[in-house]
């Protein structure tokens, strides 16, 4: 089988990579050329780069539903909870799911982004990000069939009438959970409309400040039940074959690329997989990732699962970073997450170019400052040097 192999990093900064060459190989990671000509890695304390912006280093944090908005609006928790990261000394924090309609939200407590009010408190939150040094992201998007559910602590249940639920819309009348009400089955007219939510969503993100935006097409939502066979079993142009399926994403590509400046960072987070016989997988994820690339995307943000009720995911420690290893492989950049709990491990990952970037979520929760402790000789806050 044909790969290239890449010398040097994926990132624009890379010291080395300057030559492609085509080789027949194996797994051209482990290869003895490819390591010796990378060399030195990309370590924990290191900078990057990705097109106009540089953050402070290669930890940031997962995007994190906090089901504590009113009608869309952040508030003084997610000032406080985001502020209180970016002290702690993550290179960017991308802000959770925020929904582009407001029938694309998970709970009624969503995050949105679906209407020109939003955007003056969102400004506040960029504004306190970017002056405690982490730069601010946020993932723009609409939940599909998962939408209209309780917040967790309230049980995760489809809402019903009395408490203001909403239709849902899918691409196909597939419901996620079969005891729910099914999700409509999205018209071109729905679908065009989703793809116009998504560009107006990225301009609004734009507008407050955001420098890096991240189209959620994993866990299930909207974006990935097009993506996978097992929720999308449509005929006709965004159902059946892989080119069809993914249609969908790349025109909100486009869409976002008509108002998102070509020099800001844009990342895609996918569910590399299904973790289901038959479902969306990863060499349909290798495949896409090399089109996301080929249309400006920079970072492919490596989640799994979240589309099927009944795949069995083997959550370990670092269980999905072989799929940023495998996307990398594509020449995209990739942000690997989930069980990421230590220095250690994230050093391991990025001097073995497993990904480029590292992104943490619970861990953020229990240690908001786990940055200023794993990076000996990262700046603390002023304010906070006399407990270093
Ligand atoms: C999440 N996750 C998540 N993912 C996403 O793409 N958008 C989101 O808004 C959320 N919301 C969310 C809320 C909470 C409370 C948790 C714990 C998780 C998934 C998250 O970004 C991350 O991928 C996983 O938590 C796995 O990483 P960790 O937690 O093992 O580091």
């Amino acid at each position: 089988m044909e790969k290239y192999i890449f010398f040097g990093n994926n990132d624009p900064n890379a010291k080395m990579r300057k030559t492609k060459i085509k080789l027949n190989c194996f797994n051209i990671r482990n290869h003895s050329i490819y390591k010796k000509k990378n060399n030195p890695m990309a370590k924990i304390d290191d900078p990057i780069t990705i097109k106009s912006i540089t953050f402070r280093n290669r930890i940031g944090m997962s995007p994190m539903c906090q089901y504590s908005a009113i009608d869309g609006f952040v508030n003084n928790w997610h000032y406080m909870h985001y502020g209180t990261r970016a002290i702690g000394g993550v290179g960017l924090i991308i802000v959770e799911a925020s929904a582009v309609s407001p029938e694309g939200r998970i709970t009624p407590s969503d995050v949105g982004i679906w209407k020109d009010e939003h955007i003056s408190e969102l400004k506040k939150l960029v504004e306190n990000i970017h002056s405690n040094g982490s730069i601010a992201g946020i993932q723009i998007a609409h939940a599909g069939r998962k939408a209209s559910h309780a917040a967790p602590w309230n049980g995760s249940k489809q809402l019903i009438s009395s408490e203001s639920d909403w239709e849902t819309i899918a691409p196909s009348p597939i419901p996620f959970d079969p005891s729910e009400k099914s999700p409509n089955e999205m018209t071109y007219s729905d679908i065009k409309a989703i793809v116009n939510q998504f560009r107006d969503g990225a301009k609004r993100a734009l507008e407050a400040g955001f420098k890096v935006l991240e189209i959620h097409a994993a866990h299930g939502y909207l974006i990935h039940e097009f993506l996978s066979p097992l929720s999308n079993i449509r005929t006709d142009k965004y159902g059946g074959n892989f080119e069809n399926r993914v249609r969908i994403l790349l025109e909100v590509v486009n869409a976002v690329k008509e108002v998102w400046p070509s020099n800001l960072p844009l990342f895609v987070r996918l569910s590399a997989t299904d973790w289901v016989e038959n479902g969306w997988d990863l060499n349909e994820s290798v495949k896409l990732s090399s089109l996301l690339k080929q249309k400006g995307v920079d970072v492919v943000d490596c989640s799994s699962g979240g589309n099927i009720i009944s795949a069995q995911i083997p959550v370990e420690k670092g269980y999905q970073i072989h799929f940023a290893e495998a996307i990398r492989e594509t020449g995209i950049m990739t942000a690997a997450v989930g069980m990421i709990t230590s220095a250690e491990q994230i050093s391991n990952i990025l001097e073995n170019e497993k990904a480029d970037m590292v992104l943490l979520g619970r861990e953020l929760l229990r240690n908001p400052y786990f940055v200023l402790k794993a990076i000996k000789n990262q700046n603390w806050p002023i304010q906070y040097l006399r407990a270093k």
